[in-house]
């Protein structure tokens, strides 16, 4: 699963390529590599770590050309080495490839490829698609292809580079993205429009199967069977970019982003659709996403719970792909995705809609492979998110969820007049308070550096606060490595309660008036065992609780809690990261979006 980008032009296509990867380092940077074809030769190079690594050898040893493709890498097959890096060249270094997604059937290409006598010299599944297209080159490079892609199972979207033709590059695509980019000096394709953004006017989300050959003066498109396709390029959108004035950290910038982002909402809420979508399917609603993105669908069915007394359903999308989720013409299936790229929803999004339910998505990037899949979407506006973890992205989403809660208490008539009113100027309120929070993050420097240390942190609370808590538990994990869970608060004595020591830290979401008791009871539970507590409660609450550590946040509906409160844990996690020394805009491990199931 990675990021590919490919570039033919008048100019140097080193710092074209290099540029694209920067812009694709949120699909993977375990290592990341180029291969430019010389006029004489195929040329690769390629390193494992940091795309600055991959500078350093391009510096040591530098490539010129006008025809290229590069890769930058989070590993599935295979360690993140050197070797293991793309792009790979055929065994007689007629071909270069690279790949992203993931080849089911590879172990039997390999074996097969190998008793031809072919060497391996990774332990990677995409290097047997340039052996493969080698050996079925008859000298015509797209039956080559087509016959390779013809032999592969499973997903990917792939760029070759051919020696035989020095001004020439391939793309082919199955289950994995991939656009061709027109621009005034060439052409380019990339994983998504991110990655070739400056370079590009117009451009063309490639279809399942189809395969394009691009030249500095013009793109071919062909269909699986190789009829040719006119290809229509949609003009390039500009972006709702918020930012411009970056922190020393992308997540920190995106979480500073974040009163705007809840003021700008989401583009032409479909308030009509919406309605009529809602009456269409009753009460039938199924959620689905991943990572925050699923946590931001809990958010909604602990609201719809609340103000409407109406059971959603929240799934992990590749839970829908594995299990026997009801799924019919009678469900509204909501996509939630902030990239619009992660092939777990995609496929669960697809399955939903081959069973007929109807899709609509809750997405940040309206060009991304779900808009498209879908029948309706709410286009989130929060910007491009760069940072791995989803900050301003989730309470996006989490914010047009609401809106739709309620809209949909609204139809139902579960809510008066009255009563809708007062929430939407709540909605219409977040902005500010959000606002006032981004101006309290000086107090989390002196918190993160005892919390540092933990051995453990879990998060509590219940019922929205709890769908809240969830999310902000895995920002701490994910950013900063500290072992981490959520649980509902009242779950504590039934097991997780076992761990609570000294060194132990309870951070309890508590925004609901309502629940003050119960809340007070659960730091006592916390702190007579030796652990520390930390308590994210609303203003007008926080009096009233027994705590060591208060981090107030704006009184609110409990509807509208868990966007307040996701943005001090969200702080509280880049903070404690950089307390730790983690680089928080770019775990370990992780990917921005993921591209395989
Ligand atoms: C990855 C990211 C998460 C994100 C999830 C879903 O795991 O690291 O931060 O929440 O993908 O991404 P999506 O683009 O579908 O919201």
């Amino acid at each position: 699963m990675c990021g590919i980008v490919g570039y033919v032009g008048r100019g140097e296509v080193v710092p074209v390529l290099l540029e694209g990867l920067r812009s694709l380092e949120y699909r993977g940077y375990d290592s990341s590599g180029i291969a430019v074809h010389t006029g004489e030769a195929l040329r690769v190079v390629k390193k494992a770590g940091r795309i600055a690594n991959l500078e350093r050898a391009l510096n040591a040893h530098p490539l010129s050309g006008r025809c290229g493709i590069g890769h930058t890498r989070w590993a599935t097959h295979g360690v993140a080495t050197d070797l293991n890096a793309h792009p790979f060249l055929s065994q007689s270094g007629t071909f270069a490839v690279v790949h992203n997604g993931i080849l089911t059937n590879y172990r039997a290409l390999a074996s097969d490829l190998v008793s031809q006598g072919v060497t391996f010299s990774s332990d990677t599944d995409s290097e047997a698609i340039a052996h493969l297209i080698e050996r079925l080159y008859e000298g015509d490079v797209l039956s080559a292809i087509r016959s390779a892609a013809e032999r592969l199972e499973g997903s990917y979207a792939l760029a070759v580079l051919s020696l035989y033709e020095p001004n020439v590059i391939y793309g082919v695509r199955k289950d994995s993205p991939l656009v061709i980019g027109r621009g005034k000096e060439g052409f380019s394709l990339c994983s998504d429009i991110s990655g070739i953004f400056d370079i590009c006017d117009a451009y063309c989300p490639l279809g399942n199967g189809e395969i394009v050959r691009l030249r500095s003066e013009g793109a071919e498109r062909y269909d699986a069977e190789g009829r040719e396709r006119p290809i229509s390029y949609l003009t390039r959108e500009t972006e709702d970019c918020l930012g411009g004035q970056y922190a020393e950290d992308r997540m920190l910038s995106e979480i500073r982003e974040i009163p705007r982002a809840l003021s700008l909402g989401s583009e032409h809420f479909p308030r009509g659709a919406l309605r009529r979508l809602l009456v269409g399917t009753g009460e039938d609603v199924l959620l689905l996403g991943c990572g925050s993105a699923y946590h931001a669908g809990l958010v909604f069915r602990a609201a719809m719970r609340e103000l409407c007394g109406v059971e959603v359903r929240a799934e992990i999308a590749s839970e829908l792909l594995t299990a026997r989720v009801p799924v019919d013409e009678r469900t509204l299936v909501i996509a939630l995705s902030q990239s619009g790229e992660t092939a777990d929803t995609l496929r669960a999004a697809e399955r939903a809609k081959e069973r007929g339910a109807h899709l609509l998505s809750v997405c940040n990037v309206r060009a991304s492979s779900l808009v498209r899949l879908s029948d309706d979407a709410l286009v989130t506006r929060c910007g491009r998110e760069c940072a791995v973890a989803a900050t301003k992205s989730y309470v996006a989403q989490v914010q047009a969820l609401l809106q739709i809660c309620l809209e949909y208490a609204d139809i139902m008539g579960k809510i008066t007049a009255e009563k809708l009113d007062v929430f939407r100027r709540e909605l219409d309120a977040l902005p500010a308070k959000a606002a006032h929070l981004i101006g309290e993050e000086g107090r989390m420097a002196a918190l993160a550096s005892r919390v540092k240390g933990a051995k453990a942190v879990f998060y509590l609370g219940r019922g929205l606060d709890y769908a809240a808590a969830r999310e902000g538990s895995l920002k701490l994990k994910e950013v900063s490595y500290l072992f981490s869970e959520a649980y509902p608060s009242g779950e504590l004595k039934h097991g997780t309660l076992a761990l609570m020591e000294h060194g132990v830290y309870g951070v309890l979401v508590a925004t609901d008036p309502a629940l003050t008791e119960k809340n007070a009871a659960t730091i006592a539970e916390i702190t007579c065992r030796g652990a520390s507590a930390v308590v994210i409660a609303s203003e007008s609450v926080a009096p009233h609780l027994p705590a060591e550590c208060l981090l107030t946040v704006p009184d609110a509906p409990p509807l509208f809690s868990p966007i307040l409160s996701s943005i001090v844990m969200q702080q509280l996690a880049y903070f404690v990261a950089k307390a730790r020394g983690c680089d928080p805009d770019r775990p370990r491990n992780l990917a921005k979006s993921v591209t395989v199931e």
